[in-house]
């Protein structure tokens, strides 16, 4: 055969292969999203999620130093309150489960960078990601709920918020709001791209966060559409995101792929709950290999074009990262 250009050429070997590779992870964009409740001296496994965990402040210490050693450095707090009502008020209460959860990491984890989900769905008695008007999410009253809660996650120790509640004009709202407190270096990263997906079921589970009626489908965006992705993510960079996000991940990938070439900020990608679940159930089941299709996944997300991920499997891919299995 005349074959000038065989591309099996540069397959040939390990070290080739490892050479020519177009898409390189690195344990320092891995994020970590990690439950914290009220109470005392707790660690709840939460079912649909098998290896992930709630913990009480006094006891999240434990996963923050397995964080640590295995090389992940960042962390997304959920905080489960366990008082709720209307209008969500543990959410910026200074004593409430994040703020005290910010408190105590920033004391024994200062290397760390934490980050917070804002929204307001596992503080509200309704579960709704904001305050209702009847059953309508208001949009304009919410964002000064956004605003108090923000400020008080930064006041607490947060180096980095990220609001997941899909309201319009938030992230306008929330720099304006940390600018005016003196807070001008925090950076935003905004769940810009979020989609109303069943893929987030375990984490309502494990948030006990499901709306007592209705859905999000008035505020998170109807999965049959991109061009209004890519809308919410040029919105979200004019009004001062630093990093947009485009969440669930591997169902998504078009979307990653789209926001990465019409923004120039940072692209991260959240590989949510159902994600997990569904490798975790398959494996289980002998079905497929966890580690390998873990990390396939995880490669997908970035050469989609995200530079950082969100996942639960952190901590396992920093170490297939650190053993040259992947990256
Ligand atoms: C809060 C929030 C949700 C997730 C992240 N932030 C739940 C939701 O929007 O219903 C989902 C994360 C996951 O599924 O892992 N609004």
């Amino acid at each position: 055969m005349d074959l000038t250009i065989r591309p099996r050429r540069l397959r040939g070997s390990d070290t080739l292969r490892r050479m020519v590779r177009e898409t390189r992870l690195d344990a320092s964009s891995l994020i970590y999203p990690m439950f914290v409740m009220d109470g005392e001296d707790k660690i709840e496994e939460i079912s649909a999620l098998p290896g992930q965990n709630r913990y009480t402040v006094d006891r999240m210490g434990e996963e923050l130093q397995r964080l640590t050693d295995a090389g992940v450095n960042n962390v997304m707090f959920f905080g489960i309150p366990s008082h709720k009502d209307e209008v969500g008020s543990q959410a910026y209460d200074p004593e409430g489960i994040i703020q005290r959860a910010l408190r105590q990491a920033r004391k024994d984890f200062p290397e760390m960078y934490l980050i917070t989900d804002v929204c307001m769905c596992e503080y509200t008695s309704h579960g709704h990601c904001g305050i209702l008007c009847d059953h309508y999410v208001d949009n304009d009253k919410t964002l000064e709920y956004l605003q108090k809660i923000v400020l008080s996650h930064v006041e607490a120790g947060a180096d980095m918020v990220a609001p997941s509640d899909m309201m319009d004009g938030r992230v306008r709202a929330i720099r304006e709001a940390l600018d005016e407190a003196g807070h001008v270096t925090t950076p935003i990263m905004s769940y810009a791209v979020k989609y109303a997906s069943s893929f987030y079921g375990p984490f309502r589970e494990a948030a006990g966060s499901a709306p007592s009626f209705g859905d999000r489908k008035s505020y998170q965006m109807d999965f049959h559409n991109r061009l209004e992705g890519i809308r919410e993510a040029v919105l979200d960079v004019e009004e001062g995101a630093d990093i947009v996000m485009v969440k669930p991940a591997l169902a998504y990938l078009d979307m990653i792929r789209d926001v990465r070439e019409t923004v120039e900020v940072p692209v991260a990608a959240y590989s949510v709950s159902g994600e997990y679940a569904m490798i975790k159930a398959a494996s289980a089941n002998g079905w497929i290999d966890e580690e390998k299709i873990m990390c396939e996944s995880a490669v997908a997300v970035y050469r989609a074009g995200a530079s950082i991920l969100l996942t639960y499997y952190a901590k396992e891919l920093a170490k297939c990262i650190k053993e040259g299995k992947i990256g």
